[in-house]
């Protein structure tokens, strides 16, 4: 995701320009766009792809039968491939869940029912899209005005904007197959009591947390999910408390508008639940941007201006103008609850049963929504 679409074409054209055999351009070429404006420009011959068609391997066909707007393009996430390859485990796909399955997986058998799927993050979205190919009514609410859930706040992190091509192929899919989408709508007991559904199913995804720290309610503590992408003045000496993906994207995304930033890892391995394959180019990146890992184990207090660090003897501080929280999120409850309360049975799928990433989420979507039966 870090390397550009098509970025190393020059070499293999550079190679063309010295050889006399054909010469084939590969590395990120996920769609018939990039490999066409590469072909056009004469140097390389021929056009290689490897993750291309494990997102999509129905991909030739869907150019062959003009109908490039359905191909799902490879993200680069890695989190399928090379990071499986890495731990010596089979290869599967994060936003292709037959990829890896294709003699256990089919699409399910034909179903009938009138469904309602609360949340559009990957999960909801991948639950509404099989329940639909199963031939079920399905009807995706998002409180937001856009589906993609947090996957639209991590594609604003450097280096990760390709979250949004998966967002932008999703929401056309489920236009395309006729999900009832209503988006800025947030679902409660009394609107979906009154549809009468045959059943309900929550992605609701996750709240942000902040760890029990005297001081955190104060106005210049914030948690990572506000400041990630937003338009701000510069926030001066940074402190992100949590230093696992959540930090690690925050600091990435806050370096261009802070003068110092100080991740603090409190003695975790900074970006543990980040894959092989991705790690090692996030933590070159926050060194080249400067910042600071603290392996403090705990923060006595937040005050206004300072951190106070726990170095046993004594204290240390640490001047901070903001305070950014990136602690485990919480589940999103509140209205699973409240319709549980009122007797009404709930499905669950993705990030709001337990921590997952985008793969989890998706393949997690993919086996209820197949296997679902109301
Ligand atoms: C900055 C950042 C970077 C990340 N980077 C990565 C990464 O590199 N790799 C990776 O795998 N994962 C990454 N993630 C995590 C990934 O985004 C999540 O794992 C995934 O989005 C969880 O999907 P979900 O569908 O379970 O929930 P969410 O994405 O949280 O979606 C839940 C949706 O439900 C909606 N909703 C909630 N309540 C209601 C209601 N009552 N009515 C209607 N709608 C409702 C919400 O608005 C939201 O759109 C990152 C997350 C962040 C924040
Ligand atoms: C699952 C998987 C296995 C791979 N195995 C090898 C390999 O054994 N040797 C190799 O040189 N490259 C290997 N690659 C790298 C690919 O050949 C290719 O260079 C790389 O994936 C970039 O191209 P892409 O963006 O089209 O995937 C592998 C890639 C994937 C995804
Ligand atoms: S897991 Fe990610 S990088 Fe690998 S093929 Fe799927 S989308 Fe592409």
């Amino acid at each position: 995701m870090d390397v550009p679409r098509g970025h190393f074409a020059y070499l293999a054209e550079g190679i063309a320009e010295v050889v006399d055999v054909p010469v084939v351009a590969c590395n990120r070429i996920n769609s018939p766009t990039i490999a066409e404006r590469i072909l056009q420009r004469g140097k390389a011959q021929l056009i290689g792809m490897s993750r291309g068609f494990i997102a999509d391997p129905e991909l030739p066909e869907k150019v062959r039968a003009g109908k490039n707007e359905t191909i799902r393009n490879c993200i680069g996430c890695n989190l399928g491939c090379l990071d499986k390859v890495f731990l010596l485990e089979p290869v599967i796909c994060a936003i292709n869940p037959l990829a890896g399955y294709e003699y256990e997986r089919k699409i399910g058998p034909p179903g009938k029912g009138n469904i309602a799927v609360i949340g559009a993050g990957p999960a909801g979205m991948e639950t509404a899209r099989i329940l639909k190919l199963r031939g079920f009514d399905v009807t995706l609410y998002e409180k937001d005005d856009r589906v993609g859930g947090l996957l639209n706040l991590a594609s604003k992190v450097p280096l990760r904007g390709e979250f949004a091509t998966y967002v932008v192929h999703m929401e056309r899919e489920l236009n395309r197959l006729g999900v009832k989408l209503k988006l800025g709508h947030r679902a409660t007991v009394e609107a979906l009591v009154e549809s009468k559904y045959d059943a309900i199913v929550c992605a609701t995804g996750t709240i942000a947390s902040a760890p029990p720290i005297d001081g955190v309610e104060m106005a210049h503590v914030t948690s990572a999910y506000n400041v990630i992408g937003r338009e701000m003045e510069n926030l001066r000496k940074v402190s992100i408390l949590g230093a696992s993906a959540l930090g690690c994207y925050a600091a990435l995304d806050l370096a261009s508008r802070a003068t110092r930033v100080d991740l603090f890892s409190f003695g975790n391995r900074v970006g543990d639940d980040i894959g092989l394959s991705t790690r090692w180019v996030i933590m070159k990146a926050l060194k080249e941007r400067k910042i600071k890992i603290r392996e403090e184990e705990k923060i006595d207090q937040i005050t206004s201006s300072y951190l106070m660090l726990d170095g046993g003897e004594e204290t240390t501080l640490v001047k901070t103008n903001t305070v950014v929280t990136a602690s485990k999120p919480q589940p999103r409850t509140r209205l699973i609850e409240k319709l549980e309360a009122a007797g009404i049975s709930v499905e669950l799928v993705g990030s709001v049963k337990r921590s997952m990433n985008l793969l989890d989420c998706v393949h997690d979507a993919f086996s209820f929504a197949n296997g679902f039966n109301p």
